[in-house]
């Protein structure tokens, strides 16, 4: 058995066990049926589809994603196939021979979330909702997540619409004040099984000097970062989520390129991590490159396991 074998990778969350710690962050990779295909039989552990509306939509006008050295900057508007594409795609998936499905919802209003969730739970698959309340892409709509008293009521609300485990994807915070504030609304509600932190730090502005331009079209600009931009914001959100949802599960999302970041995310305390910017710039090889990298530096820490060092982040 070579070296590689001797470190397990593997995770037990939410009831059921996955075969690695990655996968994708929705909207990458997995807007179509090939796309989740293709994801399917990478090294990727899970998969979770783009979020969905109840009905398609085209997203915002091109030029909407940009990649820049220091990751990426997007405003895609939530392009998707509509909920019954990605319904559709989880009756037919199953089980996923063990790897886990998360259909990624982002209703435009809560009643639309709400029908989505009623549906799901109608089709009786092991799908798992993470609900999207951090679109930062969507002209007039604000990202729910800033607005505690809506994701109060959002929540109460899935919690009536849905009867099983879920999670919910969310914007990245910036005050002890209001990670305090969002982790005392999240606790309220025992079946939100899991938090995905982050989605992209909303309404950059990437500036190209040659043609003193912005490099994308919606919101004159404005954009949501992807990549090295948001890595230590975060670390700091999975880390904070972590100490102050107990019993929940905290999903890393951002800035991870290489073993290196998902051990950081690990070591912060995620469960499992999400690759987005990466995935989007070297396609689904990438989990099997960053998997062999993560065994690779916890080889080298002398760790088999990820529950070794899962959060274990030292303070000075
Ligand atoms: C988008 O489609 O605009 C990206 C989705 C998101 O950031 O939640």
């Amino acid at each position: 058995m070579s070296d590689d074998h001797a470190v397990d990778l593997s995770v037990t969350w939410l009831g059921r066990a996955m075969p690695g710690c990655l996968y994708n962050a929705s909207g990458v990779w997995c807007r179509e049926e090939d796309e989740l295909a293709a994801l399917r039989a990478s090294a990727a552990a899970a998969l979770i589809t783009k979020s969905a509306t109840l009905a398609p939509r085209d997203g915002n006008p091109e030029p909407r994603y940009h990649p820049t050295p220091l990751g990426s900057i997007n405003s895609m508007g939530l392009p998707n196939r509509g909920f019954d594409y990605y319904l559709d795609f989880a009756r037919r998936y199953g089980d996923g021979g063990g790897k886990p499905l998360f259909l990624s919802l982002s209703g435009l209003t809560l009643d639309d979330n709400c029908a989505m969730l009623r549906r799901l739970a109608e089709a009786g698959l092991p799908a798992l909702p993470e609900i999207n309340l951090s679109c930062p892409n969507v002209p007039g709509k604000p990202q729910l997540g800033y607005d505690f008293g809506a994701t109060a009521e959002a929540l109460d609300a899935f919690d009536a619409a849905y009867p099983g485990l879920y999670g919910v994807k969310l914007p990245p915070y910036f005050d002890p004040a209001h990670f305090a504030a969002m982790a005392e609304i999240l606790n309220r509600h025992r079946r939100l099984a899991f938090v995905t932190c982050i989605n992209s730090i909303g309404n950059g502005l990437v500036v190209d000097v040659d043609s003193e331009a912005v490099v994308i079209k919606p919101k004159d600009g404005l954009g949501g970062l992807g990549g090295d931009y948001v890595l230590p914001t975060a670390l700091a959100n999975v880390r904070e989520f972590c100490r102050l949802l107990p019993g929940k599960d905290v999903v890393g999302c951002g800035g991870v390129k290489s073993g290196r970041e998902a051990f950081m995310h690990i070591l912060a305390g995620a469960r499992a991590v999400q690759v987005g910017t990466c995935l989007h710039q070297e396609g689904p090889g990438a989990f099997a490159r960053i998997a062999a990298e993560l065994a690779a530096l916890m080889r080298a820490k002398g760790y088999r396991r990820l529950d070794d060092f899962r959060g274990r982040l030292r303070t000075l």
